[in-house]
């Protein structure tokens, strides 16, 4: 994730000048447009993908036939070799079919038509919705904010996660073309509910960042990672990220890599315990290059000038910056989900409104309760 796409580029490129075979590429690859330049311009004879197959294996079909809309891009998660090491098979976070070939790739029609209505336009809902369709149902899709996406919106601002990014566009083009009715600004609330008269209700309304009552971290000087996106211009040269969970290590890098100085306060031992074995150690090594740790620190208070620490021996210690990122993690809607809960026939609460957790699970859950609907289960 933190390399460039075609990193092996040039490589192919100088060994071509020596050989007389034809020279292959790989690494990072997942953007026809760039496949094809690399091609077109000579640097490469063949282009090789490992990952961008897992997430789309029929990649190269729908270039051929002009359907790059529908390509799902490979994020560089590294939550397929994480797998590959816990359990010796094969994962992929966009595409739940993978590792599961044996049981068949085809998603059948359901034998009774039913009306579903999803809560919430995340990577979780947007693939139940998807899903859903797929198997022939009528399929609602509301979104409370004006845009879909949830939590990936946020990934925008982070120049090595533009395809968690761009995974909302593309989820959503499937969705839509699977005849998934989409409504924005449209909260599903019991009433709604009552309104639309669904089969099944599927709730997907994700989590929202968790705030603790810490004194200054409502402070003007504060930005919530999750916001980050929209506030950027807010935030100074000299910054602290609060929390050193994923989220907070990465949102770090990236001031790192824009020449902030940045520095982290986590009050565990470890940095990023939420990120997979495969990612952890190549996120580490650039937390290493760009971000001053403070672990073992425990945040008393935020001040205009920095954050007030304790540290492991008991001494106070201001962390200084003019910003702060919040990242303290996230808490599931669960008031909503409450609400929710018992108002259609068939319920299913999935991705982080079940359990703040990944897109992983909120994709894999998203699609397993879409195969239930209408099985009687
Ligand atoms: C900063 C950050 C970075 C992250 N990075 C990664 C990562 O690199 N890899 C990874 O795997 N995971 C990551 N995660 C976790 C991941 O983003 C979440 O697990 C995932 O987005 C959950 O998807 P979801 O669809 O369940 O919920 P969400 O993404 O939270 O989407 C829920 C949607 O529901 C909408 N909604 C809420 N209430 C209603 C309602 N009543 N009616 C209609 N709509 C409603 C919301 O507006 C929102 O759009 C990160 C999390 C954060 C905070
Ligand atoms: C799940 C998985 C398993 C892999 N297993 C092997 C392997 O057994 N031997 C090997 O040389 N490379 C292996 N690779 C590396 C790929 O062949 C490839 O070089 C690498 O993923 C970079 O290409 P990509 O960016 O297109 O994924 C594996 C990759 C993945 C994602
Ligand atoms: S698990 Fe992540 S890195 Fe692996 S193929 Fe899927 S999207 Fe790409």
């Amino acid at each position: 994730m933190f390399k460039d796409h075609g990193c092996n580029v040039y490589l192919a490129a100088e060994i071509k000048k020596h050989v007389k075979i034809p020279v292959a590429t790989i690494g990072g690859l997942n953007d026809p447009a760039q496949m094809e330049e690399i091609i077109a311009s000579g640097k490469a004879d063949i282009v090789y993908m490992a990952r961008a197959l897992l997430a789309a294996p029929f990649l190269p079909n729908k270039v051929m036939s002009n359907r790059g809309e529908e390509i799902v891009r490979c994020l560089r998660c590294f939550t397929c070799m994480a797998e590959r090491a816990a359990t010796a098979t094969r994962r992929c976070t966009v595409n739940p079919l993978i590792g599961r070939e044996m049981e068949g790739d085809t998603i059948y029609p359901a034998p009774e038509k039913k009306k579903v209505l999803v809560a919430g336009g995340g990577p979780g809902g947007l693939y139940a919705a998807y899903t859903a369709a797929r198997r022939g149902h009528q399929v609602i899709l509301c979104e409370k904010d004006g845009e879909l996406g949830g939590i990936l919106k946020s990934e925008q601002a982070l120049p090595f996660k533009q395809e968690m990014y761009q995974l909302t566009g593309t989820y959503a083009n499937l969705a839509r073309k699977a005849g998934v009715e989409i409504r924005l600004n449209t909260a599903v609330t019991p009433e709604l509910v009552e309104a639309v008269a669904p089969d099944a209700l599927i709730i997907a309304v994700g989590s929202a960042p968790l705030v603790p009552p810490i004194p200054g971290l409502d402070g003007d000087n504060v930005v919530i990672v999750n916001n980050y996106y929209k506030e950027k211009d807010k935030v100074t040269d000299d910054v602290v990220v609060f929390g050193g969970g994923l989220a907070g290590c990465e949102c770090a890098i990236h001031l790192g890599q824009e020449g902030k100085r940045v520095h982290l306060v986590e009050m565990r031992a470890t940095l990023a315990p939420d990120a997979n074995v495969r990612h952890r150690p190549l996120l580490l090594k650039e937390i290493e290059k760009f971000v001053t740790v403070h672990t073992g620190y425990k945040g008393l208070e935020v001040r205009p000038d920095g954050i007030l620490c304790e540290n492991q021996a008991g001494e106070q210690v201001l962390v200084p910056g003019t910003s702060v990122i919040c990242a303290l993690g996230q808490r599931s809607r669960t008031a909503d989900v409450e609400a929710l809960r018992g108002t259609a026939p068939f319920v299913r609460i999935i991705g982080d409104a079940a359990k703040v957790s990944t897109i992983t699970n909120a994709v894999y859950w998203g699609y397993h309760a879409a195969l239930d609907i209408g099985t009687g289960i």
